[in-house]
């Protein structure tokens, strides 16, 4: 890949999990060192389906997250999208791009609206979501977004306006983006089917306790036909398989591991054990480096203001192109 700028950025609705890790924070971790990378607290759009005391709560929270996974502030900018008022001003502006219908038919927000049992009572800004996603996307000129693959409709939409934008205006002055999406898709919850995530209540925090991460080992699903040892296993739809696909590196030990498995012969215990060695070596320096950060909380708000502040001056340039091509620009 070659140089990229990229936004992307967590709903501070509550602290990150193992599916986060997966899903975005590897690809965020990986590309730091070779992109320009913004990293945003979405809490603005969190406000859209949560309570304010809540969004704010979690502010910190995911940024102890970011910086305890090793996402390197000198390296990244990490800023709280609430306190990037150009992100509202060009939000409002694109609400003119799309129309209520296409919103309706995001396959993300339908899924979210259901779910939440939204019914006609949408919040208009959580329907509008997908747009303020645009504006901060576009106001950083990001071509690459690493997400989970929830997400590919957000950018599917953000496209749309920029092309409708484009045109509008007469001159590319936006970028059209591409999602990173992880290969190995979403992550489940330890029953191997429902998708890890804060709202099921099936999710193993980066902050997890050992014994918080031996239970929910323990908990997980395997296969409900295998009750002796010796009784040939199913791999596929077995959570520990599935996780072990995910977080242990030695692929052809994993390979091993499921020809055993499926021959008959290899015991939930000696899976689950492997898989709760590489989850407790994978979360022990995180929790570790998070319990430090979280001891200045004062040091992890000054990061943000200085990343806030710098986000800032980007988004205003992008805004100011905005609303020259918008005639707009009555003072200047
Ligand atoms: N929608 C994302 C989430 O639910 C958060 C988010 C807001 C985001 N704006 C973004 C992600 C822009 C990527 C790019 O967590």
């Amino acid at each position: 890949m070659t140089s990229h700028i990229i936004l992307t950025g967590d709903r501070t609705t509550g602290p990150l999990h193992l599916g986060h890790f997966v899903g975005s924070l590897q690809n965020r971790l990986a590309f730091q060192d070779k992109h320009t990378q913004f990293l945003m607290l979405a809490d603005a759009q969190a406000l859209t389906d949560t309570d304010h005391d809540v969004v704010h709560r979690n502010v910190l929270e995911v940024a102890l997250d970011y910086l305890a996974v090793g996402l390197d502030p000198a390296k990244n900018t990490i800023f709280i999208q609430s306190q990037v008022p150009e992100l509202s001003e060009l939000t409002y502006y694109f609400m003119n791009l799309v129309t209520v219908a296409r919103l309706e038919r995001n396959p993300t927000v339908k899924e979210e609206i259901r779910q939440k049992n939204f019914q006609r009572d949408i919040p208009a800004g959580f329907l509008a979501y997908p747009v303020s996603q645009a504006a901060d996307i576009t106001a950083f000129k990001a071509t690459a977004v690493p997400v989970g693959a929830d997400q590919a409709p957000m950018i599917e939409q953000t496209n749309e306006i920029v092309r409708r934008f484009n045109t509008q205006a007469g001159k590319d002055i936006l970028l059209e983006t591409r999602a990173i999406i992880p290969q190995t898709g979403r992550l489940p919850g330890p029953d191997g089917k429902a998708k890890m995530s804060k709202s099921q209540g099936n999710a193993l925090h980066l902050s997890a306790s050992p014994d918080e991460i031996t239970q929910f080992v323990k908990s997980m699903y395997t296969d409900s036909k295998h009750l002796k040892i010796n009784d040939p296993g199913q791999v596929s739809g077995n959570a520990v398989f599935t996780f072990l696909d995910a977080f242990e590196p030695d692929i052809s030990f994993v390979d091993d591991l499921k020809a055993k498995y499926r021959k008959g012969g290899l015991a939930d215990s000696v899976i689950k054990q492997h898989l709760e060695v590489r989850l407790q070596e994978l979360i022990e320096p995180i929790r570790n480096r998070r319990l430090e950060l979280a001891k200045d909380p004062a040091h992890v708000m000054q990061i943000l203001k200085a990343g806030t502040a710098r986000a800032r001056t980007v988004a205003a340039t992008t805004l100011a192109e905005v609303k020259s091509a918008l005639e707009l620009d009555y003072f200047s």
